[in-house]
C-alpha cells in the first residue's frame, strides 16, 4: 500500500503515502462533520458484493431490506427460544427479521429456517446467533483464565470444539471474540477478555477467530466470530461499565485497536460497536472509526452488529433525538445490524424518507448481511447445522472434555509457594478442603456459560477426592460463601482445620461478581471471604490458598500469610480434576497473569507499559516522584508473573538485525528436577524517541516444554515495524536508533537484554502490537 520515497519527516527518513490513504489521512478525525462524508463513508461502488447477492438486492422491497438488518431476541441469554412463538414464525414470512439472538438447538431452530427458506417470499435464511464465548455446553476457562495459558493453541482448540458443538446445535454466528483490552479489574468484564496486553491479545485474538472460523465459514462446522467490542470498551471511566473512554488517540490505536486489527486479518466475519463512547463519540454511531479506520483503511469486508439496544441508546448518549435519527447515525457509521433496538426495522423508513441518500448505506448494510449468510454456505445448504444426531455426538463429547481438563489445567496460575507447600505430596494424611466455593459446580462455569450446565461440572472438592492419593483423606467444610454474609460456619471451618495436615482454602467470588455489568468499587475479596481466610490462616496450619475469581484481587493478607497461592479463575467443566492435577503435582503449573494483581484498589486502573514519565517511581519518600505514599507502586504480582514447581535458567539474550529482520535467541535450561513448562517472554524498549514509549512492551512469548536438566534454545524473529510509533491513523513510524530486548519469566522478572540499532526509519501502515513475533525453539 506503501511506496517508499525520500521524504523527510520528523527527521526520519519516511515514505509517502499513496492517493487513497492520503485521502483517508483528511479525515481521521474523530468528529467527521457532514461536508466530510464523502470521504469517510465507503461507498457502494468501492463494495463488491456477489452476482447472488447483487440479485437479491435488485429484488428486494425497502421493507425486505429493513428486515434484513433486524436482529430479534429470541429469548433471553439463559431462557433461549422462549420468544419463539406463532407471530414470530409471521414475520419470519413476512421478511421482518434478518437473524436471531439467543436461540438454540439443532431441532427448534429447523423449523425456523424452514419458514425463512421456504414460506418468505425471497428465501433468505436466517442467521442464528449466541454468545459462545468459552464454550457452548463443554465449558472451557473463563477467557481471562484461557488467555492465561500465554498459549494460543490452546485457545484456537477451545474456539474450534465450541464451534463444532454450537454448529451442531443450530448456530452460525458467535458473538466473540471478547477483545477488549482490560487494565482495571473493577470493571467486571476484564473476566472476558485476554488481560491487559494489546500484543498478548492480538495473539489470542487471532486464534480465537481461527479457531472459531476453521478453514472455511461454508463447511457446516464453523461459526462466523464477532470481534467485540469495537472502540475502547474496556477502559471505561472509574471501572463502571458502559462508560466513557477517556483516552488519548495514541492509546487508542497504539493500546485498544490492535487486536480489532489483528482480528480483521485473521478473516474475521463480523465485529460489534461497544456500547460506550470515546472521548463522547459513541462507538456505534463513530463513523470515522468504523467506515474510516476499519473499512477503508483496513479493509474489513465483514458484518457489523451494534450491541444490544445499543443503537436506541444513543438518545441517551445525547447525539440523537429521536429513534429515526439514532438510526440514521448509526448505519452512516457503518452499523449494518441492528441488535434488538427494532430502530432500523421500524423506523429507518422515515429517516430514509427524509434524506434518500440513506438508501446507499442500506444497501451496503444489506449486501454485507447477505455476504455472512452467502459465506456460511447458507444460501446453498441451509439445513446443514440442523442435524439433530451430530447435535447430541458433539455436546459434551468425551474429547472435548479431555481438551477441557488439559486446557483448565495449563491455565491456572501459581502465584507463591514457600515452604514446599505445593504440590501436596502425601501418602497419608488428612487434607481439610475449606470454603463454599470449592463445592460451588455452578461457580466454575463463569459468565456467558452458553449451555453450559451446573451438574456437567466436577467441582474443585470433588476433582480433589476423586484425584487424591490412596491414604490421603479429604475432609470439607464450606466455612462461608462468597454471596452471604452469615459467618456462623467460620468456627467449625477452623476447627477442622486444625484437626488436619494440610489445609487447601478455597476464597474468591462467586461467578455472578464478573461480567457484564459487575463492576465493583472494591478488589479485596468479598467480607466473608476475608473473614474465612483470616479465620483459617490464623489456625497456624500450612495454608494453600486456591483463588476462585473473574478478576484480579487485591489479596495483600493472603499474599503475606498463605504457603502458596494457586490463582484458578474459573476452571469450566472440568475444573475439579484440572485443579487436582495440579495440586497432586501431576502437572505443574505454568499458566501466567494476562494482567497484573494490584495491591488494593487504589492501584487501578495499571499496566506494566506505562510511560516511564519525568519522575519516576522511587521508594525514597524524601523525593516528589510517581509514586503513592502508602503503598508500592509495583503491582502485588505482575503481568506475566506465574511460578512453576521446577526452576529455569536463562542464558545471554543475544542477536541483531539481519536482513531486514531482528533475530534474537536465548537459552533456556530447567534447572529443576521436574518436566515443567515455561512461558519465555521478550519485551521491547525504545529508550529514546519523538514521543515518550512505553517502559516495556510485550513484543514476543513463547511456552516451552522441558524435561529436567534439559535446554532449549528461543529464537524470536521480529520485524521493525513492531517498533513503530504511532504518528496518526494508518500512519506508523519507525525511527532510527536503539532499541533493548529484555527476556525472562515475567514482566518483573527480566532476566538478560540486547540492544539492537535500527538503522532507518520507515513507515507503516499496521498497529505495531498486532504484528505477530515468530517463535521457534531449537
Ligand atoms: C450485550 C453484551 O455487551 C455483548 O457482549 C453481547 O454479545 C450481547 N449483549 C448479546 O448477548
Amino acid at each position: 500500500m506503501f511506496k517508499i520515497d525520500d521524504v523527510v519527516k520528523r527527521g526520519v527518513r519516511a515514505v509517502t503515502i499513496s492517493a487513497s490513504l492520503l485521502a483517508l489521512a483528511a479525515c481521521q478525525d474523530d468528529a467527521v462533520s457532514q461536508s466530510e462524508r464523502d470521504e469517510t463513508a465507503v461507498t457502494r461502488a468501492q463494495t463488491q458484493f456477489s452476482q447472488r447477492v447483487d440479485g437479491l438486492l435488485a429484488e428486494m422491497t425497502l421493507e425486505e431490506k429493513l428486515g434484513q438488518l433486524h436482529q430479534a431476541a429470541g429469548g433471553r441469554s439463559r431462557n433461549l427460544n422462549s420468544r419463539l412463538t406463532p407471530e414470530e414464525l409471521d414475520r419470519v414470512r413476512a421478511g421482518a427479521v434478518g437473524s436471531y439472538l439467543h436461540v438454540a438447538g439443532a431441532q427448534p431452530l429447523a423449523e425456523l429456517q424452514r419458514v425463512a427458506v421456504e414460506e418468505s417470499r425471497l428465501g433468505i435464511p436466517l442467521l442464528f446467533a449466541m454468545d459462545v464465548v468459552h464454550g457452548y455446553r463443554t465449558i472451557f476457562p473463563v477467557p481471562i483464565a484461557m488467555a492465561s495459558t500465554w498459549d494460543e493453541t490452546d485457545w484456537q482448540r477451545a474456539a474450534r470444539i465450541s464451534a463444532e458443538e454450537a454448529s451442531a446445535a443450530g448456530l452460525h454466528w458467535t458473538f466473540a471474540p471478547m477483545i477488549d483490552i482490560g487494565r482495571d479489574p473493577r470493571w467486571g468484564r476484564i473476566v472476558e477478555g485476554a488481560g491487559s496486553d494489546p500484543y498478548l491479545g492480538s495473539r489470542m485474538a487471532v486464534a480465537q477467530v481461527r479457531g472459531y472460523q476453521g478453514e472455511s465459514l461454508a463447511a457446516g462446522d464453523t461459526l462466523l466470530a464477532t470481534a467485540k467490542h469495537f472502540g475502547a470498551y474496556g477502559v471505561p471511566t472509574g471501572g463502571r461499565d458502559y462508560g466513557t473512554a477517556e483516552i488519548g488517540e495514541r492509546s487508542l490505536y497504539e493500546a485498544y485497536l490492535p487486536p480489532f486489527y489483528a482480528a480483521t486479518r485473521a478473516g474475521a466475519g463480523s465485529m460489534m460497536t461497544a456500547f460506550n463512547d470515546i472521548d463522547g463519540v459513541p462507538s456505534t454511531s463513530n463513523e470515522a472509526l468504523i467506515d474510516g479506520t476499519l473499512r477503508a483503511r483496513w479493509a474489513f469486508d465483514g458484518l457489523i452488529v451494534s450491541d444490544w439496544n445499543a443503537i436506541a441508546e444513543l438518545m441517551n448518549h445525547g447525539v440523537a433525538e429521536t429513534r429515526a435519527a439514532a438510526g440514521a447515525l448509526a448505519l452512516q457509521a457503518g452499523v449494518d445490524m441492528d441488535m434488538t433496538s427494532g430502530i432500523f426495522v421500524e423506523e429507518l423508513r422515515q429517516a430514509i424518507d427524509a434524506d434518500p441518500a440513506l438508501e446507499a448505506d442500506l444497501d451496503l448494510a444489506v449486501g454485507r448481511i447477505l455476504t455472512a449468510k452467502e459465506r456460511l454456505g447458507l444460501f446453498d445448504d441451509p439445513m446443514v447445522y440442523h442435524q439433530v444426531q451430530r447435535e447430541q455426538a458433539e455436546l459434551l463429547a468425551a474429547d472435548h472434555r479431555e481438551a477441557a481438563r488439559a486446557i483448565a489445567a495449563r491455565s491456572v496460575v501459581l502465584l507463591k509457594n514457600e515452604n514446599a507447600a505445593l504440590p501436596l505430596e502425601l501418602s497419608e494424611g488428612r487434607v481439610a478442603v475449606i470454603g463454599a466455593l470449592a463445592a460451588d459446580a455452578s461457580t466454575q462455569l463463569g459468565s456467558w456459560r452458553a449451555q453450559g450446565r451446573p451438574e456437567d461440572v466436577v467441582s474443585l472438592l470433588d476433582g480433589l477426592r476423586e484425584g487424591a492419593p490412596e491414604g490421603v483423606e479429604i475432609v470439607y467444610a464450606a466455612g462461608a460463601d462468597p454471596l452471604s454474609d452469615d459467618l456462623s460456619g467460620l468456627e467449625e471451618a477452623a476447627a477442622l482445620a486444625r484437626s488436619a495436615d494440610r489445609v487447601v482454602l478455597v476464597v474468591g467470588e462467586n461467578f455472578d461478581m464478573s461480567g457484564e455489568a459487575r463492576s465493583r468499587s472494591d478488589l479485596f475479596l468479598p467480607d466473608s471471604q476475608r473473614a474465612l481466610a483470616s479465620a483459617i490462616l490464623d489456625t497456624g496450619q500450612p495454608v494453600s490458598v486456591i483463588l476462585v475469581t473473574g478478576r484480579p484481587l487485591a489479596i495483600p493478607d493472603i499474599a503475606a500469610r498463605a504457603d502458596a497461592v494457586l490463582n484458578a479463575w474459573m476452571l469450566g467443566v472440568e475444573a475439579g480434576p484440572a485443579l487436582a492435577d495440579i495440586i497432586y503435582g501431576e502437572t505443574s503449573p505454568a499458566g501466567r497473569l494476562p494482567v497484573s494483581f494490584p495491591r488494593s484498589t487504589g492501584a487501578a486502573p495499571f499496566t506494566y507499559s506505562e510511560y516511564p514519565g519525568g519522575r519516576p517511581a522511587d521508594p525514597d519518600l524524601a523525593r516528589d516522584t510517581n509514586r503513592y505514599m502508602d503503598q508500592p507502586i509495583t503491582p502485588l504480582y505482575g503481568f506475566g508473573h506465574g511460578l512453576s514447581y521446577s526452576t529455569f535458567d536463562y542464558g545471554a539474550l543475544s542477536g541483531g538485525v539481519v536482513q531486514g529482520e531482528i533475530r534474537l535467541a536465548v537459552d533456556v535450561t530447567n534447572s529443576g528436577d521436574r518436566a515443567a513448562d515455561e512461558v519465555v517472554q521478550l519485551y521491547m524498549r525504545d529508550p529514546v524517541a519523538s514521543v515518550a514509549r512505553p517502559r516495556i512492551e510485550l513484543r514476543g512469548f513463547r511456552r516451552i516444554s522441558l524435561e529436567p536438566g534439559a535446554s532449549t534454545t528461543v529464537h524470536f524473529t521480529l520485524s521493525p515495524a513492531q517498533a513503530a510509533v504511532f504518528q496518526s491513523p494508518g500512519v506508523w513510524q519507525v525511527e532510527p536508533g536503539q532499541l533493548v530486548f529484555h527476556v525472562g519469566g515475567s514482566s518483573l522478572d527480566l532476566a538478560s537484554s540486547v540492544e539492537v540499532t535500527i538503522e532507518d526509519g520507515f513507515i507503516s501502515d499496521v498497529p505495531a502490537a498486532a504484528i505477530a513475533t515468530r517463535g521457534e525453539t531449537e
